[in-house]
This record gives C-alpha cells, structure tokens and sequence, in this order.
C-alpha cells in the first residue's frame, strides 16, 4: 500500500515537472518567436555527418587546426558536438538565445562522454564577435541568416547552410538531401579576408 502511495505521487511529480517544462518550453518558444527567429528543428546529424566530412575536407582540407567552428543558433548543439568530436579546431562556440534551450543542450553535452571541448554562448548571434577564419554552421531561418550576411558576421569565413540560402550569394558547393530539410550549401566569403589560410 505504501509503495503504492508512494510510485503514485512520484508518477505525479514527474507528470507536473513535465508539464511544467513543457509550458516553459512554449513560452520560450512564443517569446522568441518574434523576427521569425526561431525554426524548431534541429539538423538531422546522421544524414549530414558524410556531407559535412566531405565539405570540410574539399574545402578546408585534412588540417582543420587553424579554424575556429562557429554554431551561431545552435538549438542542441548536435553539429557542434559532432563537429568538434570529429575534427580538431582552434576553438568551438555554439551560440542559442533561448536559455532553456541552452540548458538542455548544456545538460546534454555534461552527462555524454568523449565531450568536445565547446564554448556555450547564451546570446544573440547578432552583435557577436565572430572570429576568423571559421567554420560557421547555419540553420536559420532565411531572414535570420540574411541579416547575419548583411551584418558581415560571415566575412572571412566558410559557411555551411542547411534549407536556407543567402540571398544574391552563388553557393561553391549544393546538394540535394533525401530528407525534407531539402539541401545543404556552402559560401566561400574567406577570400573577403584577403587569402585563404
Ligand atoms: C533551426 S534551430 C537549429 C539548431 C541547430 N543549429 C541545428 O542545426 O540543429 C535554430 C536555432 O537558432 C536559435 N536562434 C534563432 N535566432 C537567434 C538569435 N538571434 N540568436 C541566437 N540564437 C538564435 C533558435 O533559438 C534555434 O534554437
């Protein structure tokens, strides 16, 4: 009987943590909602991992030491992770706006083993000191990531865009993804620096 009670108002606990989160977690979302900041998703790793080794390796090649990686919106910080596990870079920062967000995807990265060493930035993507030369990773929403352009936050560096494009630029790289996050793009704006490292 007092197991009973006592698994019945755990399960009522867990229940109300739950939904708590779960308003939390939309009333995030409405709030930041505004400049149609936010896109849900999160990218799909798994399909990308080979795109991605393929696109660093074409265009920055076996020695990606020099380059710093840059996730500005990073939601989860999946492709930051995966990214800095995979490759040495000279630093990672992923950078989210919504705190609870950065939370999760904080807690996440603390209890995983093999953790890149990654610079969590709680804060806008715009104002932010991006340094060069980098690997910067979108998925932003299309006028998200054209203000980013327009900015100059993306000079000097390679930039992978998953879905959204950047207005009036020709990518050096496109390809189609099976998936319905539809294609992945690369822009070359390093050659805005002067040379290439
Ligand atoms: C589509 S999700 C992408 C998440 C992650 N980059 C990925 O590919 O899985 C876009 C993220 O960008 C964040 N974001 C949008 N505008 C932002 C801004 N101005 N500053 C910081 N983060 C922003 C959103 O909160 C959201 O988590």
């Amino acid at each position: 009987m007092l197991i009973q009670l006592i698994l019945a108002l755990f399960s009522i606990l867990l229940l109300a943590i739950f939904i708590v989160l779960g308003v939390l977690y939309l009333l995030e979302s409405f709030y930041y909602q505004g400049n149609n900041r936010t896109v849900y998703m999160g990218s799909n790793v798994h399909e990308q991992a080979g795109i991605l080794e393929e696109i660093i390796s074409k265009y920055i090649g076996k020695d990606t030491s020099a380059y710093h990686l840059v996730e500005p919106g990073a939601g989860m910080g999946y492709v930051a992770r995966f990214l800095g596990r995979r490759f040495s870079w000279k630093s990672v920062q992923a950078i989210e706006i919504r705190p609870l967000v950065m939370m999760a995807a904080k807690l996440t990265h603390y209890i995983q083993g093999n953790r890149p060493i990654i610079t969590w930035v709680r804060g806008d993507i715009f104002g932010h000191s991006y340094p060069k030369p980098a690997l910067i990773y979108c998925y932003l929403s299309d006028q998200v990531l054209n203000q980013l352009y327009a900015e100059g936050a993306l000079e000097g560096a390679l930039v992978i865009c998953l879905t959204f494009a950047i207005q009036n630029q020709k990518p050096v790289f496109e390809k189609k993804l099976a998936s319905w996050q539809g294609v992945i793009r690369v822009y070359d704006f390093r050659k805005s620096i002067g040379k290439k490292p």
